[in-house]
């Protein structure tokens, strides 16, 4: 805790009850992991050395347009800590690249060490995503088959600068419900508003955050985990698998009285939602503009890049971080 500002990270034990105070003021949360840190090491290094045989590709540019080197994959599970879809069928109507799924297909039928490590590393992170799920009641206030109807798409991504100085993502809210991950290096910076950032070393949990459907669902209630992803070229590899827990695209969730004071039900659109965040002036703008995350400027507005965010205190960029 600094100058009134609740931590961006809060590390946690397994008890729920603390998952919603810090998601209330859009922090994230470490969760400790269940198994022991060298299996969990090993694994992200079997899945490192898969990641490397394949294609560079460009990813998601964020608010500030930063782009990756990266490679990548993802698999899907329908429901909570469920075995993951193994048909194209299965996986074609989920939000995330046809590429990257046919990868993700391809290791669970012909690889069966990297998927053995992913199936790893998907155990703590249901772990992980179970907890914030009872945290934040959603188990008591959904009806059963809106949980089994939940989707877990989760991405294995090896961040290694080739064509530019910099890799990695851009400032940018998740556009789903809960995301849970696990990564082995630094890279990750959690953004609160100016001046206002941290870039954690990895420490031997699941990082556990509030995405922007979330912040829909509940009218602003549960504001979303801002973040980006910044690697230089000479630092290490970084490899992290994400899990993104979401409500079924396109269907309809009821709402938390609890939480909205209103029973009207909650209509997922998921492409939609993800191009409104990274509008300034869409439905996430209150949050932005309270948090200083956009600016005014010749008459509109403009979301702040990650080199303004980040120096907005401490000047020397990389001087702040832990
Ligand atoms: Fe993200």
């Amino acid at each position: 805790m600094s100058s009134g500002r609740p931590d961006l990270i809060q590390r946690v034990s397994d008890r729920p009850d603390v998952v919603e105070r810090a998601f209330r003021s859009g922090s994230a949360i470490v969760l400790p992991w269940n198994s022991a840190a060298a299996g969990i090491a090993r694994a992200m290094r079997t899945v490192e050395r898969y990641l490397a045989t394949l294609p560079i590709e460009t990813s998601f540019r964020g608010a500030d347009g930063l782009e990756a080197d990266r490679q990548s994959l993802w698999v899907a599970s329908t429901g909570l800590g469920e075995q993951l879809h193994t048909g194209l069928s299965d996986i074609a109507h989920l939000d995330g690249d046809a590429d990257g799924g046919a990868r993700g297909l391809e290791v669970l039928r012909c690889h069966p060490d990297a998927a053995g490590a992913l199936s790893v590393l998907k155990n703590e992170i249901d772990r992980a995503l179970r907890v914030a799920v009872e945290g934040l009641h959603l188990h008591e206030e959904l009806p059963p088959a809106c949980l089994q109807a939940v989707t877990v798409r989760y991405r294995a991504i090896r961040y290694a600068p080739v064509q530019r100085e910099i890799a990695g993502i851009g400032v940018h809210p998740d556009g789903n419900v809960i995301s849970a991950l696990v990564t082995d290096q630094p890279g990750l910076t959690v953004l609160g508003g100016p001046g206002w950032a941290v870039r954690p070393a990895p420490q031997a949990g699941t990082i556990v955050m509030p995405g922007s459907i979330l912040t829909r669902w509940s009218d602003g209630a549960l504001p979303p985990t801002v973040h980006a992803v910044e690697i230089h070229r000479g630092d290490p590899t970084k490899c992290t698998m994400v899990g993104f827990l979401n409500f079924a695209d396109g269907t309809d969730v009821p709402r938390s009285p609890r939480l909205t004071g209103r029973d009207e039900p909650f209509r997922n659109e998921v492409s939609e939602f993800k191009n409104d965040d990274m509008r300034p002036d869409g439905g996430l703008a209150d949050f932005y503009s309270d948090r200083g995350f956009v600016v005014m400027e010749g008459g509109g507005a403009r979301f702040r890049t990650f080199a303004e965010l980040v120096a907005g205190r401490c000047g020397d960029r990389r001087g702040g971080f832990g």
